[in-house]
């Protein structure tokens, strides 16, 4: 029965859609063309672009004869790339590919110049190697992605218009989604080096903050890691999947979180006694300041609550603006129980800090009227597994 190619192409388009994966979508076109078209043999060459060389990915076949994945491997002075690469094709033949029987008869042409005889030759030598009765080119705009290599018919018959055609379009679906799959890829890997980029100048930024603070060397740091542990175990409580988001948000906001005390002179923050009323409204405006400084980065608008509201109270009774139960943000709740942990645990001039066990203690007392509750239960929850 013949073959319904538009059927089968439209088939293949979809496939190419759903499966983002290059190496799983050629192998599934191989199989595939082997088994519907009954060829004894198919391969693909891909483009290595790190080598520039073509690799034999995959190969199947019918007859047994299967060339070893990895084996062949052609660099760019190899006949058939140079072929192809040079666009000679172009010159010779029309289809978009290339036909053992058509490229015998190419090479008898008078009007060939040296070069391209010599081009040909070892085409059709390589044909011969890989015992391909096709060759298959794909492109992205100029660049050669690879080459589907065929084998013969099983039944001896020559391959039809039809056939060609379908092998033409094919190819060039693969070779989209090749494409398609590699720039999918790069982008990935550039928003992954500018993230890390921004996740460490952040981390230079908060050292230099806590640099100013000689007391609580290394605070930033451990208000960090404690902030990121209770989301997750929040989250595990809870029975949701962690929000990446909201995590990321949490990590860049406790990183800043004292951001604003860059304005504040360090003979306050660092002052042994008591402070007075001027003093203690100066420290007790930098998570406005903290805001200011963040407003115009628009990527940091969800940190910058975290930001802001890190000294506002479960009962009212922070600031900056008295916020009271849930009206505080999440990302400021889990925060101000880290903060708060990390504040009592560490040595002031004027006082030694508590131990863990007491400040644990603390951090039950206070659940309900400073510190939202159901974050305190999660923060004990993680103190009782020894989580810090
Ligand atoms: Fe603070």
């Amino acid at each position: 029965m013949a073959i319904n190619y538009k059927k089968e192409l439209e088939g293949a388009a979809k496939t190419v859609i759903l499966v983002h994966k290059p190496d799983v979508l050629i192998r599934m076109i191989v199989r595939m063309i082997v088994r519907k078209v009954k060829v004894d043999h198919a391969g693909i060459l891909l483009h290595d672009r790190q080598r520039d060389t073509y690799v034999l990915t995959v190969s199947g076949g019918r007859t047994g004869l299967k060339i070893p994945k990895g084996f062949a491997r052609m660099d760019a002075d190899n006949p058939l790339i140079k072929f192809f690469r040079n666009r000679i094709d172009k010159e010779i033949l029309s289809e978009g590919l290339i036909v053992y029987d058509s490229a015998e008869k190419a090479l008898k042409r008078k009007d060939l110049n040296e070069e391209t005889r010599k081009i040909l030759k070892g085409l059709l030598y390589q044909m011969e190697i890989f015992d391909a009765a096709v060759c298959i080119p794909s492109y992205f705009r100029n660049d050669l992605l690879g080459i589907l290599l065929l084998g013969k018919k099983i039944n001896k018959s020559k391959f039809g218009k039809d056939e060609l055609e379908f092998f033409v379009a094919l190819t060039h679906d693969v070779a989209m989604a090749i494409k398609n799959a590699q720039l999918f890829k790069e982008l990935e890997t550039e928003l992954t080096q500018k993230q890390q980029l921004f996740i460490n100048t952040t981390v230079a930024l908060a050292a230099a903050i806590d640099a100013k603070d000689h007391y609580t060397h290394g605070h930033t740091a451990r208000v960090t890691n404690l902030s990121l542990e209770i989301a997750k175990k929040l989250a595990q409580i809870n029975k949701k999947e962690l929000d990446e988001e909201f995590i990321e948000h949490l990590h860049i906001a406790s990183l800043l979180h004292d951001i604003g005390k860059i304005g504040i002179p360090e003979s306050i923050l660092n002052k042994d006694g008591a402070l007075n009323e001027l003093e203690k409204k100066l420290i007790m405006g930098h998570p406005d300041i903290g805001a200011v400084i963040l407003n115009p980065i628009k990527e940091l608008r969800e940190c910058i609550e975290g930001v802001k509201y890190h000294h506002e109270n479960y009962d009212g009774s922070g600031y900056p603006e008295g916020l009271k139960g849930e009206q505080i943000p999440l990302i400021a709740s889990i925060i101000s129980v880290a903060d708060t942990f990390d504040a009592m645990t560490t040595d002031r001039p004027y006082r030694k800090g508590l131990s863990k066990e007491e400040a644990v203690k603390e951090i039950e007392r206070v659940s309900g009227k400073q510190l939202h509750p159901e974050i305190c239960e999660v923060f004990v929850q993680l103190y009782k597994e020894g989580k810090f």
